[in-house]
């Protein structure tokens, strides 16, 4: 399956809950490899300097692809085995990423509930919408601290229904910020397993 955490706004969480989230299902047995393909590179660049400073052995392979080569690396897709989670720039201006989000089985999106960051979630579902996609879309909002307005809150959950399913909340909270690309972190996990649960059983998703 090809599984996309993508949103237009950066600093959702994106590139936190696709590396949380291969943690989880890797250790679970499930067949994962990492694709970043955000040009800032977060993702390879935590899993190098994560094996840098410790011994243990992934659990699954991260990979970067330039927008280049995503059209050759979309060919081999088809008919793969496993789970390629593929973690999103924070900006849609690239033609490359059509076709990804038009092949994805399950598209994640994190978002916060304020006005920017709504009006961004916006956007990134009209691309969706134009990509002409048959996933299943998840929205998860995330970095929720006490303090949410629940006027807005309200009207976007509505919103956001008709185009997808609204996952639990994910609280602001550190261990967020230690996360890691060889482990889980517990506390981590901890907040983030109902949402990722419903990912697992709603796009299911398969060990292979
Ligand atoms: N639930 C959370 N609680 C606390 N901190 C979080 C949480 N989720 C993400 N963060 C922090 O927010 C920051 C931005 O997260 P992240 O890099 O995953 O966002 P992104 O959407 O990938 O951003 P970009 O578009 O720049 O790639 C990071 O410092 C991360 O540690
Ligand atoms: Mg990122």
């Amino acid at each position: 399956m090809i599984i996309v955490f993508g949103n237009q706004k950066g600093g959702v969480g994106k590139t936190t809950l696709a590396t949380e989230f291969a943690n989880y299902i890797a250790e679970q047995g499930y067949n994962v490899t990492v694709v970043d393909v955000d040009f800032q590179q977060n993702l390879l660049r935590n899993r190098e300097k994560d094996r840098s400073l410790y011994e243990e052995e992934p659990l699954y392979e991260v990979i970067a692809a330039t927008s280049a080569q995503i059209a050759e690396f979309m060919k081999g897709v088809e008919g793969a085995t496993g789970h390629l989670i593929i973690d999103f720039p924070g900006r849609m201006d690239d033609p490359n990423l059509l076709p990804i989000i038009n092949k994805a089985d399950i598209v994640v999106v994190p978002f916060r509930y304020d006005q920017n960051t709504l009006e961004s979630t916006g956007a990134f579902i009209k691309y969706i919408e134009y990509a002409k996609t048959k996933a299943k879309i998840f929205f998860v909002p995330n970095r929720i601290k006490g303090s949410v307005n629940y006027r807005i809150s309200e009207n976007a959950d509505v919103k956001l229904k008709q185009f997808g399913e609204l996952t639990p909340q994910i609280n602001d909270v550190v261990a967020f910020e230690r996360i890691d690309t060889l482990r889980q972190n517990p506390a981590a996990i901890e907040r983030a397993k109902p949402v990722f649960d419903l990912i697992i059983d709603r796009g299911g998703l398969k060990k292979q």
